[in-house]
């Protein structure tokens, strides 16, 4: 930084500011100081409020990136889900890992149940809370994540690749069982779960198979033994037995039908929130 006696205090201040990337410093300081002066601030609190406006920003910068990292396929909330139309879901176990608790103690979370009765909205919600707490957390579906493993074997950047499986916090693998996975899939898949149980690092997992078919997922019962061993260890299951939120509007158009004395229903009936 190279300063000449004519640049002023204002100046040269910016110009400090923009050269330690204290962006939103550089943009509030002339601000405040009028504030400052206006309202008979010390220098102390002039300084401790252009320091937290900059802290504001930083923060809301590495969460967005933090945010943008982890992949999520929506944004969802925990206040969001409607417990009402899931009753089997245990409220308090979920406000309780909302503490995010679960994270120090290494306990892995599985969501099974039926297309569309809200496992990717739960899983999606706690990561989410993870990420807002400032731990690192990243999304893949189960396919996407042995495809890209399986690449990187052929491309030789395994290691790397592993890596963004089991280096965050938290990891999300969605949609295990949608599809059967050959035998050096089924092997990927054992590596990345393998790795994150020996370090404590939760994996959330959710599924529309029942625990003990996922022998066929892996096409060896061995290796899903193994799978679940380590998943399991420690784990929270919630097994949703309820209705799909997709179809609820469906429901109540089935449900009308079979009572054709009512009157016509309206979508999204049965007072259900509409989404
Ligand atoms: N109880 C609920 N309250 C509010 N929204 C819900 C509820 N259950 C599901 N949803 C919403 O319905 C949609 C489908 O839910 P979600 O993606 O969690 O389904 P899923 O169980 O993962 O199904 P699939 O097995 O097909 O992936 C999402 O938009 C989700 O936010
Ligand atoms: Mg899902």
């Amino acid at each position: 930084m190279t300063v000449t006696d004519a640049t002023s205090p204002y100046e040269q201040l910016k110009a400090d500011l923009g050269y330690l990337q204290l962006g939103r410093a550089a943009e509030c300081f002339a601000t405040v100081a009028d504030q400052a002066k206006a309202e008979g601030w010390s220098h102390v609190e002039f300084l401790a409020r252009v320091v937290a406006e900059q802290a504001a920003a930083t923060t809301n910068r590495r969460l967005a990136a933090r945010l943008r990292y982890a992949r999520f396929p929506y944004r969802r909330s925990i206040e969001e889900f409607d417990f009402d139309f899931q009753p089997s879901i245990d409220r308090k176990l979920l406000a309780d890992l909302a503490t995010l608790r679960f994270i120090g103690e290494g306990r892995s979370i599985a969501f099974l149940g039926q297309p569309g009765c809200g496992k990717t909205h739960l899983a999606v919600a706690l990561a989410t809370l993870a990420v807002e707490a400032g731990y690192r957390g990243y999304f893949t579906t189960a396919d996407d994540m042995v495809v890209a493993l399986g690449r990187a074997r052929v491309e030789g950047t395994w290691a790397a690749k592993l890596r963004t499986y089991t280096a965050p916090s938290v990891l999300v693998v969605d949609d295990v069982g949608l599809l059967p996975m050959a035998r050096d899939a089924a092997g990927s898949f054992f590596h990345v779960i393998n790795h994150r149980y020996e370090k404590h690092a939760p994996t959330l997992v959710t599924t529309n198979r029942s625990l003990p078919g996922w022998g066929e997922i892996f096409g060896d019962e061995v290796v899903a033994g193994a799978v679940l061993d380590r998943i399991l260890h420690r784990c929270v299951v919630f097994n949703i037995r309820g209705p799909s939120w997709r179809m609820r509007e469906h429901q109540a158009l089935a449900e009308a039908a079979r009572r054709p004395d009512d009157d016509p229903p309206t979508p999204g009936g049965g007072g259900r929130r509409g989404r």
